[in-house]
């Protein structure tokens, strides 16, 4: 009999059941004799042997179901290798439930962080596989996340249901958009939702630059603007600090609640308009997968029964080009995949008017 273990690590997303699914489907399809046991909450179940064995029907039904019918965690990498609350070696506990439990292979569903663990557990010896998780659309070796679409319609539909309330006032509104790192969701909602302008991690702006867009507008007769903020929105004179320097530095500001109202406030200032905030939050990582994310789930879910099959472990499962690819995960930990300034995308975006605040 083979054994496979999987989990969901790391923030929720819409199309972790239909991956799950997609994995499930195919073992059971392909591979004879086949149990998979599932750990709850992500690592946090491998670590506690919190787990059960998961029936045939299990990955039935819920190819449209959002969130993750295992639950998750977050179980940060740099905290990997420090002892829990009751000294417990976290690793070894891992590997521990991997060998009792006599398990063939492991399969995590996770972003940047579960995948720099899964290689941890890999270079330690287990048989990893890696499905890539995450609204952010920024694990490297993937052209492609699974809850990267559909995290930008709900961002979209967000930018939509702004654009006739602030035609109807004529006033500034400031959508800000998930994304601490990278700003691929904000770019391609923003692009997608019609905003005047967008600010990413990638691109640190001037507030100055953003204030003379919006008085630009203004001139030209248009009534309002709408400005697509990423949450790790980093202006130019912060970028050119140090980690610790800005720390200092944030410290000594006036304390907002997030990027979005402290970019409010500055523009408000600059620019005498009237300033609304929409901030949607988790709702972008809610809600049912859209069709591209089930069809790219199913797809990444086979491709992975289909590397356990041949007994090929250690990689990440991605696809390029709109090809299915396995990359190691070796290759795959500790980078991140950002938006390039000098990218083809940013330069239509620019061609078309819209101002990224450089
Ligand atoms: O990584 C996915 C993500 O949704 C980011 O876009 C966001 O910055 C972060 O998770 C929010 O994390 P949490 O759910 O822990 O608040």
């Amino acid at each position: 009999m083979r054994k496979i273990g999987i989990l969901t690590s790391g923030g929720d997303c819409q199309s972790l059941n239909a991956t799950m699914r997609g994995v499930g489907k195919a073992l059971y399809n392909i591979i004879d004799d086949v149990q998979i046991i599932g750990f709850h909450e992500g690592y946090r179940g491998l670590m506690y042997e919190d787990y059960h064995i998961m029936k045939k029907e299990e990955f039935s039904g819920i190819l449209t179901e959002g969130g993750t019918i295992l639950g998750t965690s977050r179980q940060p990498f740099k905290k990997m290798r420090e002892p829990d609350a009751n000294g417990l070696d976290k690793v070894e506990a891992m590997k521990n439930t991997y060998n009792k439990l006599g398990l063939d292979c492991l399969v995590v569903l996770g972003g940047n962080g579960s995948q720099k663990t899964a290689n941890l557990l890999s270079e330690e010896g287990l048989n990893v596989i890696g499905l890539p998780k995450t609204i952010d659309n920024d694990l490297w070796g993937t052209d492609m996340t699974f809850g990267f679409q559909s995290a930008m319609d709900i961002a979209t539909n967000a930018i939509d249901c702004i654009h006739t309330t602030a035609a109807s006032h004529g006033r500034v509104f400031i959508v800000e958009i998930m994304g601490h790192k990278v700003g691929w969701l904000t770019l391609h909602a923003g692009i997608a939702g019609g905003a005047d302008i967008i600010l990413i991690p990638e691109i640190p702006y001037d507030i100055e630059v953003v204030a003379k867009a919006i008085k630009k507008r203004e001139k030209a007769g248009k009534r309002f603007s709408i400005i697509a903020v990423a949450e790790g929105a980093i202006s130019k004179e912060d970028a050119a600090l140090t980690k610790k320097e800005r720390k200092k530095k944030k410290e000594k500001e006036v304390k907002y609640p997030s990027i979005a109202y402290e970019i409010g406030a500055k523009i408000e200032e600059l620019t005498g308009q009237e300033i609304r905030v929409t901030v949607p939050g988790h709702m972008q990582r809610g809600g049912s997968p859209c069709p591209y994310d089930r069809v790219l789930s199913t797809r990444l879910g086979a491709v992975a029964a289909n590397l356990i099959l041949n007994k090929e472990y250690g990689y990440l499962v991605g696809v390029k080009n709109g090809e299915t690819v396995k990359i190691p995960l070796k290759d795959v930990a500790g980078k991140l995949k950002m938006v390039s300034p000098d990218s083809s995308i940013i330069k239509e975006a620019k061609l078309v008017g819209i101002n990224f605040g450089d």
